[in-house]
């Protein structure tokens, strides 16, 4: 799940600069996206996933860790591309709910990620999916990912790279 992971924090950390939506508003009046999406964080994060995901077939490959699910090229993108995705896709319909940019929503603020990566190897390697990502596997991602979101979001707060610690 590391290229899944990553994006968000180095997005919080090197984000800013041109919104993904370009300012503009839906036809409800609100953003599209918002502020907290933007084309820098966008890139640097889906780089960062595809980078770690780079680092674990290298690894994986050099030291023999056959036990762990195998990474591939495809595997790594999806993973990276969709984490990124389905905050973007959250955010939308965050801002159709009227709820300003950084405000609180507590499932889909942890899950988007882990949805929208799901969402895409569904589509476009269903084989690996149900290769590696098993039920017992599952139910890990499902218990470790709320708490991680949170502990990487207080720490981004305490160093001050989150206006919020959520
Ligand atoms: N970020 C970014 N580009 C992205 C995703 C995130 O620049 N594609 C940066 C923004 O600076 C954002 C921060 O990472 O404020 C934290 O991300 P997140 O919590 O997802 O955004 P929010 O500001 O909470 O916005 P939203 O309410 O739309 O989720
Ligand atoms: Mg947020």
């Amino acid at each position: 799940m590391l290229p899944a992971y990553l994006p968000n924090p180095v997005a919080a950390l090197c984000g800013g600069g041109l919104p993904v939506d370009l300012g503009r508003n839906f036809t409800d009046g609100r953003r599209l996206l918002g502020d907290g999406k933007t084309c820098r964080g966008l890139i640097a994060g889906i780089l960062a996933g595809i980078l770690i995901g780079l680092v674990q077939i290298w690894s994986a490959a050099r030291f023999g860790w056959d036990y762990l699910p195998q990474q591939t090229l495809l595997s790594i993108t999806l993973l990276s591309v969709g984490a990124l995705l389905g905050d973007m896709v959250k955010s939308f319909f965050k801002r159709r709910l009227g709820k300003e940019r950084g405000a609180k929503w507590p499932l889909a603020d942890m899950y988007d990620l882990v949805v929208g990566a799901f969402v895409l190897l569904l589509v476009f390697d269903y084989g690996w999916l149900v290769a590696n990502v098993t039920l017992p596997l599952l139910v890990v991602i499902l218990i470790l990912t709320p708490v991680l979101h949170r502990a990487m979001n207080i720490f981004g707060y305490l160093i001050k790279v989150k206006e919020v610690p959520w």
